[in-house]
């Protein structure tokens, strides 16, 4: 059977379609009014609880220290720059690894120029995947505040193992941060078991929440200096900054419909269980991997144990232009995915692909074998037209 057309393949820049639960609280939330923090009226209120209990179900999935340590922000970019700008001083050293987004790279080259140093790890280039006796031995070099890595990378698919990090850097005294945009919602995460000081989450691609939402976790006796100061709702006698977590860094009027959203798109995920989406997508990988890997001049980048491989499969075909191919695959295939540098040069600086970037494979939970077979024969065919 044919696929419902466009086929939709870039989940890693954003989750689509969401769940229809989603939409509808989208939607009932932007129509209900009220909003969270701002009142005692019973709009007001009932902003307030679904707040709470979107704290409540993010606390659950994730298994946090408690549901206050979830601090909303628009997105993971917000989240990684609170983190940063909320810990880092002059004098500070930051080692970090060869594979991050932007949303490291440029916060963390910004904090370079005053004064922080930034050490990066290079990944293989093979694997995408870090060693972990490199980041530690990196951080021993000098005295370091913080170790930051990305959990998996958008470009290469990589998983970075956490495990052996976590307890090391307590021992240390370093703090552990890791960007979750790519693992959150697609791979199980246990951030008690982790014990992971600092997480930043989208609530758009794997959360499979509106666009607008997103999350820092801040475990608990982590210090963070907030770094927007404003309304909170809480102590407004005071023209200081309330101590305590969650206000403490969420100033202003909080995106009630998108939280909605969220709350709907966590809930669902908890029905259906972040193992069998991790399942899921592992055999939509395999499928992809398998099927471009039969077809002569592709190029496949990234982990070969799908064990190492979240939802991203990034490929060039002959020595086609990337964005060449990717816009033929839209113009006459309808299929949508990303192409260039996937606002990570570091990541493909990393495995050769600086001068044009890749394209991008992302599928996520409703991608259907349908769609991935109409892919392959597309990149397939395309191939015979490159090559006609
Ligand atoms: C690894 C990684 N980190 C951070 C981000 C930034 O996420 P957002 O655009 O939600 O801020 C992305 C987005 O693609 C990402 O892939």
């Amino acid at each position: 059977m044919s696929p419902l057309k466009p086929v939709y393949l870039d989940n890693a820049a954003t989750s689509h379609p969401k769940p229809e639960t989603v939409y509808q609280a989208v939607a009932e939330t932007l129509r209900g009014g009220g909003t969270s923090g701002r009142g005692a009226h019973q709009q007001a209120i009932a902003a307030d609880r679904l707040v709470y209990e979107t704290r409540d179900v993010l606390c659950d999935l994730f298994h946090g220290d408690d549901s206050s340590c979830f601090i909303f922000t628009p997105n993971a970019t917000t989240a990684i720059n609170q983190a940063l700008f909320g810990l880092l001083k002059p004098g500070d050293r930051v080692v970090t690894t060869s594979v991050e987004h932007n949303a490291v790279v440029r916060p963390l080259r910004q904090l370079q120029d005053h004064g922080v140093e930034v050490v990066k790890v290079a990944a293989s280039p093979n694997t995408g995947i870090v060693s972990t006796e490199a980041l530690k031995s990196t951080c021993l070099e000098k005295s370091t505040r913080l170790l930051l890595v990305n959990h998996c990378s958008n470009v290469i698919g990589s998983i970075q193992a956490l495990d052996g990090l976590v307890a090391w850097c307590r021992e240390q005294n370093i703090i552990f941060m890791v960007d979750g945009a790519q693992s959150a919602g697609s791979i199980p995460i246990d951030l008690k078991a982790l014990n992971v000081d600092l997480f930043a989450v989208p609530g758009h691609k794997g959360l499979l929440g509106p666009q607008g939402t997103g999350f820092l976790y801040v475990r608990r006796g982590i210090e963070l200096e907030p770094y927007i100061f404003g309304g909170t709702g809480a102590h407004s006698h005071s023209d200081r900054q309330p101590a305590e977590y969650p206000e403490r860094l969420e100033s202003g009027t909080l995106n009630l419909p998108g939280l909605a959203g969220l709350h709907a798109a966590v809930t669902y995920l908890s029905q259906v269980g972040v193992d069998a989406i991790r399942q899921r997508e592992s055999e939509l990988i395999e499928h992809i991997i398998s099927g471009l890997q039969s077809i002569d001049g592709v190029t496949i980048y990234g982990p070969e144990s799908l064990a190492d491989r979240c939802s991203v499969v990034s490929f060039n075909l002959l020595s086609n232009d990337p964005a060449e191919v990717g816009f033929l695959l839209d113009q006459h295939a309808d299929i949508l995915l990303r192409t260039g540098l996937h606002c990570a040069p570091d990541a493909h600086q990393t495995i050769g692909t600086l001068s044009g970037g890749t394209v991008r494979v992302s599928p996520g939970y409703f991608t259907t074998d349908s769609e991935i077979v109409y892919f392959l024969e597309a990149v397939l065919k395309l191939r015979e037209h490159i090559l006609s």
